[in-house]
């Protein structure tokens, strides 16, 4: 773990540059607004380390599949979220000499994200080799406003010398991406120009057919005026610029504004977008960067009034938490049922910019607690959507009858992993899918949500379960043979607990949602019985069997749910007597050693409990974390979330805390030596969840929302907002209690450690914090 970073509740500051750090800056100081997002790379040429990244979201290429031995069943093609056209670019040169601070004596060096305005900042001063001093002054952000846009501010002064400046704005499409599996590019350029103080460059993704229009317009501030200034136009393969003269003087500065667009044809019919690009360089650059910029602050600031969570006396808790609400909300605004979100979001190529599991089971409660209804609406259509190719893809599988299989990883809908070892048997992915649908209408009341369009996905994964499980003559029971749970570090297992109660929590709920959706509207199941084939009597005493005379691995001494057969064969050597200096496991050790090891990537058996905790007594939650948590490395990001909730849940603070502060500064901190790849996005919504499911205790009981907080000895208080079906309140927890304020016009009745407490509108009520909520 580094502290490299300046604490700050609402920034994060880099106070000098560190080039062996810089791809872990580049990610941590990534900006986005839903539409696109980008790398923190600088404007001016750099010959040092780094990883360019701009991305627009929904744009992928499908890369053919690289593997020594195909096999039946292998995707095609690892979809990629693809590496776009850099937007940012500005070359500057001073006299002959261009600007690279590789080059250079950095003399002062401060980078700041201001995630309360939503922009970055950066400032040096630099001597170059031939001894020229200057300043660089740049701001930039992807507007929240105009969410195709995005505007930099750049400005250079030279503090000892008088020289022709040129300064080069340009946009460059000749892009690879880093992890193209055959090196190739993945654009082809469909046009481009160049003329006075704008251009543009237009691509196509070779395959996919997505056309991308990325198009600038610039001005030029001396003395501060704005100036006329000249340019020569410069054009190469895929890329556009124009080169400024200026003659520099001492102590005076040159500014440069850059307007950027990028519209892609999802939005508009290809032969529109020079003209739209063009439309929207207009109107931004006649709003100007400082009004840009002002709308920016607003924008986030209205974000933030729905989803700020402020953690009084912990400067380092309180920056990791504002970090990671930052991030989701570049990451992903929900306007659009098409887009999803990547683990890495914006900031990195790993993982492709697909859409996973973690999706369903780490960020849709964060979604419906801070969001408008429709965006966590948006993200169960987005799979709703993708029905069909899921029954295609377990067709493929040689699974039958409307049986659905959603991919583990995807773009649209097709099953698009790179590793199929591990993701192939991942089929717990369809149980957080349904367990989604659950969450949302437990959440929201949206009852009709099961009538329209979940009961449909419901029967198509119940019919999965049905073929997946297999009746085992010698133990009279039905087993899941052949499966990879969520602990990545164990592939093709016999009955993991987790999926095998997944399973059949898939089934009970299909069957409860069929007599809910009778109950609304018999003609719209009848539609559905009509749509889909369903047998209903016929299937549904099929789920009933699996449900009675499943077999779930356990061990009675131990009186823990055991995470696989065999599990217990295992050479038990805890997480704490193995030594730091083979940590991570991924890095020091073999794969073979890995698999046959005791030790859990990420939770796996405590998954299932933090999902369905009300269907165990505490004392098994507690005897089943005492046991899996010594044996767990968290080597995903997606674990210490769900250990800090059952932490908290078991009362022990401390621990929750620990975990706590593990997934809120993982990227912060560089916690596993892994975020100059990109920041772990998906997990961040899990940081949420640790402050609000953890510390808050807030849970949705009988329809109504319940909380039972605890205060970490380490805060002096904690507060967050939520909105539930209409109302809006604002729960702060401090060493005088739990005050709840309704910030809505009606009164809502909310649970407090279990009683029933009623609040007016507008009003608020302070409960005294109980030192143990263990009932
Ligand atoms: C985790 C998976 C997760 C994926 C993407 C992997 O390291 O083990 O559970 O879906 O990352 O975040």
């Amino acid at each position: 773990m580094k502290e490299y970073f300046k604490v700050d509740e609402w920034k994060i500051i880099e106070e000098s540059f560190d080039p062996q750090y810089n791809k872990v800056t580049e990610s941590v100081f990534s900006l986005g607004n839903g539409r696109m997002g980008q790398r923190a790379n600088f404007e001016e040429a750099y010959s040092g380390e780094t990883l360019q990244g701009n991305y627009v979201a929904g744009v992928y290429y499908p890369d053919k599949t690289r593997v020594g031995w195909w096999k039946n069943g292998y995707p095609e093609y690892f979809a990629k979220v693809l590496n776009a056209a850099n937007w940012i670019g500005i070359d500057m040169k001073l006299g002959d000499e261009q600007l690279d601070l590789a080059e250079c004596e950095v003399l002062s060096f401060r980078r700041e994200l201001n995630m309360k305005e939503g922009y970055l900042q950066r400032n040096f001063k630099a001597k170059t080799k031939l001894g020229k001093e200057l300043e660089v002054e740049a701001i930039r952000f992807c507007s929240m406003a105009d969410d195709e846009a995005g505007a930099i501010k750049y400005t250079i002064t030279p503090l000892n010398f008088e020289e022709e400046i040129s300064i080069t704005p340009f946009i460059d499409g000749d892009i690879v991406n880093k992890d193209s599996n055959y090196d190739e590019k993945f654009w082809d350029e469909v046009g481009k120009a160049v003329e006075g103080d704008n251009g543009y460059v237009h691509l196509r993704t070779k395959k996919t057919g997505f056309e991308v229009v990325t198009a600038m317009m610039f001005a030029v501030v001396q003395d501060g005026k704005n100036i006329d200034a000249q340019s020569t136009p410069i054009q190469k393969e895929k890329y556009i610029a124009a080169e400024i003269k200026l003659q520099a003087k001492k102590g005076q500065s040159i500014t440069l504004i850059k307007y950027a667009v990028n519209v892609s044809s999802q939005n508009y019919a290809a032969a529109e977008l020079v003209t739209r690009s063009a439309g929207v360089l207009k109107t931004i650059s006649a709003k100007g960067f400082d009004t840009m910029l002002a709308e920016q602050a607003a924008a986030w600031a209205e974000k933030w009034k729905h989803n700020d969570i402020m953690i009084e006396g912990d400067a380092a808790a309180q920056q990791g938490i504002r970090f990671n609400i930052f991030q989701l909300n570049q990451t992903y605004t929900g306007e659009d049922d098409r887009l999803n979100i990547g683990p890495k979001g914006f900031t990195g190529e790993k993982y492709g910019g697909s859409t996973y599991w973690d999706t369903e089971a780490y960020c849709v409660p964060f979604y419906l607690a801070t969001a408008e209804q429709k965006v966590a609406r948006n993200l169960l259509l987005y799979r709703y959507k993708q029905l069909g190719k899921a029954i295609d893809n377990a067709k493929l599988l040689g699974f039958k009858d409307g049986a659905a299989l959603y991919p583990m990883v995807t773009m649209d809908g097709t099953e698009c992993h790179n590793e199929w070892e591990i993701t192939f048997e991942e089929i717990h992915r369809n149980g957080a899918i349904a367990f989604a649908i659950f969450n949302y209408i437990r959440y929201t009341g949206d009852e009709a949500y099961l009538t329209d369009y979940g009961l449909e996905v419901l029967i198509a994964i119940s019919r999965f379960w049905v073929q997946r499980i297999t009746w085992s003559a010698d133990k009279q029971q039905y087993v899941m043979l052949g499966v990879t749970g969520p602990n990545e570090y164990e592939n093709n297992v016999n009955n993991n607990w987790y999926t095998s109660t997944i399973a059949v929590w898939c089934l009970k709920y299909t069957i409860e949602a069929i007599g809910k959706v009778k109950e609304a509207s018999q003609p719209k199941y009848n539609d559905l019985v009509a749509k889909t084939g369903f047998r209903e009597e016929q299937e549904c005493e099929k789920f009933a069997d699996i449900i009675r005379n499943m077999y779930f691995a356990h061990d009675d001494k131990l009186g823990i749910f055991l995470q696989q057969d065999g599990y217990l064969d295992k050479e038990q050597i805890l997480v704490k007597d193995l030594p730091a200096s083979e940590q991570p496991l991924v890095k020091k050790w073999s794969w073979d050693r890995i698999l046959r090891s005791v030790y859990i990537k990420q939770a796996d058996v405590l998954q299932g409990l933090y999902f369905f905790e009300d269907n165990y007594d505490l004392d098994t939650i507690r005897r089943n974390y005492d046991f899996y948590e010594p044996r767990t490395v968290h080597e995903s990001s997606l674990s210490p979330c769900v250990h800090a909730i059952l932490a908290a849940r078991l009362g022990d603070i401390d621990r929750a805390y620990q975990f706590y502060l593990r997934t809120s500064r993982l990227d912060i901190d560089d916690y596993n030596s892994d975020t100059d790849d990109g920041c772990h996005i998906t997990s961040m919504a899990g940081t949420w969840m640790s402050v609000v499911e953890g510390f808050g205790g807030m849970r949705v009981k009988d329809g109504k929302l319940s909380f039972n907080p605890l205060l970490p000895h380490q805060w002096q208080a904690f507060s967050f907002r939520v909105g539930f079906r209409g109302a809006s309140l604002n729960i702060k927890i401090s060493k005088e209690g739990v005050l709840i304020k309704n910030l809505s016009d009606a009164e809502i009745v909310i649970k407090i450690y279990g009683s029933d407490i009623a609040i007016k509108s507008n009003s608020e009520k302070l409960t005294p914090v109980q030192a143990s909520t263990l009932e």
